[in-house]
């Protein structure tokens, strides 16, 4: 793994000193820009991200104060160090107020702005290292917020804390609403990377002519609608992860440049001539069963066998129904806080009702059948009343088994359907379009039986 190595950007209107800072901090092995006033430099932010920018405050045009002023309107990653020649340090402590992160006063010596770089770069790491440890010893909430007593998903949190700090890839596979972005999260959360950026993209949900550029960038003119020069998802994520959710679904062509950028390490912005080195770490998860559709040649092998360095398959949750107790209190519990009403507790008739379900949607139908129930229930308890039909009509099963006890044409239908329906996402890995194909029905009365059913997320 290539070290991460900080972006610093200096705005300084003066050359000399842009020189000769950009000169030493290079070869401290730092990645420097340079801009001369404040318009500049944010020019420069609407297309990389760095780590730090030290700001010269008297500069013609735009001066540092009104620079970290729009920086900081723009919610700017980065921490900014104000650099004040004599007679502006009062300038310098405003822009502390503002929300600087340091400031240096010239004249300063070489070692003097190493050492507060090294500082500012030791408190980030520490500042991550104390949210990172608050989250994985904090136990009542789980692993990084993931709640789970199920021996299976002890393992894969041993399996998380084994991979967080490398450099790995790992593919994320489970069912819908099974927590794997949640487990993304984590693995960014509890690792070295967590002072850098996490970012997410769903490859489903962009369009494919316009899923390249999200992802590596462009440069001006490369196609019609490209008027400026715009920074990809993966340059984002430098030094951080980059999470591919619903990576089954990027086309073909796509997944090429995918394998190419995850070899070499470095991305080219379409369009542009030169290629860019980047330290990103890369997650994907998809709820589509990759290998068949490797065989069906819908998805390259070798891509696959790259993402699949370390593979984690999240068990469902009718596999680890010990966690329904504990998952229902944290979800009401949160939803209580929210929206400030009183926390309430779980009827013995809904709690059987809980666990006998074999929760198709996963976790996050868990979460809305809580959220449901606490909005329909009166006082303090969520009865068996209070929880949506589906989790009803579960009983319905045994009823078309015993004829005898309940005659409704009606509930057996339903209850044959849901069960059908269940099956075809299940075989399809949640695929919604192939599950229409197979029950032989249109997609759009699919999707209004999911809601009639509470399928639907
Ligand atoms: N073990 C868990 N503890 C607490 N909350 C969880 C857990 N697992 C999942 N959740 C919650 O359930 C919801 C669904 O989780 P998430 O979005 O991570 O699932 P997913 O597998 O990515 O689903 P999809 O395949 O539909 O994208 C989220 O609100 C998440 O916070
Ligand atoms: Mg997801």
């Amino acid at each position: 793994m290539t070290e991460y190595s900080s972006h610093i950007l200096i705005i300084d209107d003066e050359e000399n000193l842009r020189h000769m800072l950009s000169a030493m901090l290079s070869r401290q092995g730092y990645r420097v820009d340079t801009a001369e006033n404040g318009a500049e430099g944010l020019r420069l932010l609407r297309e990389k991200v760095y780590d730090f920018i030290l700001c010269d405050i008297r500069m013609p045009e735009m001066d540092g104060k009104k620079f970290l002023a729009r920086a900081l309107e723009e919610q700017v990653p980065s921490a900014v160090i104000m650099m004040s020649a004599y007679g502006s340090i009062d300038t310098a402590i405003e822009c502390m107020k503002l929300g600087a992160y340091d400031f240096i006063s010239k004249p300063f010596k070489k070692d003097e702005i190493v050492m507060v770089l090294k500082k500012a770069e030791e408190r980030e790491r520490l500042k991550s290292e104390n949210n990172r440890l608050r989250g994985v010893i904090s136990g009542s909430e789980g692993f990084c917020g993931i709640i789970s007593r199920n021996a299976v998903m002890q393992e894969i949190f041993a399996q998380i804390r084994k991979v967080t700090d490398l450099k790995t890839t790992v593919l994320i596979l489970g069912e819908s609403g099974t927590g794997k972005e949640l487990v993304a999260r984590a693995i960014h959360m509890s690792g070295i990377r967590a002072h850098k950026p996490f970012v997410a993209v769903n490859c489903g949900a962009i369009p494919e002519n316009l899923l390249e550029s999200e992802l590596f960038g462009h440069v001006r003119g490369a196609f019609t609608d490209a008027a400026v020069d715009k920074i990809g998802l993966f340059e984002q994520a430098d030094g951080g992860t980059l999470f591919l959710d619903e990576i089954g679904e990027m086309p073909l062509a796509l997944q090429v440049k995918l394998l190419r950028v995850l070899q070499e390490e470095e991305i080219r912005r379409v369009g542009a001539a030169v290629t860019r080195k980047i330290n990103v770490r890369v997650v994907s998860a998809t709820s589509r069963n990759l290998e068949s559709d490797v065989k069906a040649g819908r998805f390259r092998e070798d891509l696959f066998f790259r993402l699949n360095v370390f593979c984690i398959h999240l068990p469902p949750l009718r596999d680890r129904v010990e966690d329904i107790p504990q998952l229902f209190g944290h979800f009401a519990a949160r939803y209580a806080a929210g929206s400030a009403c009183a926390p309430v507790r779980c009827a013995p008739d809904a709690m059987r009702l809980l666990l006998g379900y074999d929760w198709p949607g996963n976790i996050r139908e868990l979460e809305n059948a809580v959220e449901r129930g606490m909005i329909l229930c009166e006082g303090s308890l969520i009865t068996a009343g209070c929880l949506p039909p589906s989790l009803h009509t579960a009983d319905c099963v045994s009823l078309v088994a015993a004829p005898d006890e309940n005659l409704s044409i009606k509930k057996a239908e339903d209850a044959m359907e849901r069960d059908l329906i269940r099956k075809a996402l299940v075989k399809t890995g949640g695929n919604r379009t192939q599950a229409a194909k197979i029950l032989e029905i249109s997609h759009r009365s699919l999707l209004y039986k999911l809601k009639e059913f509470g399928i639907d997320q």
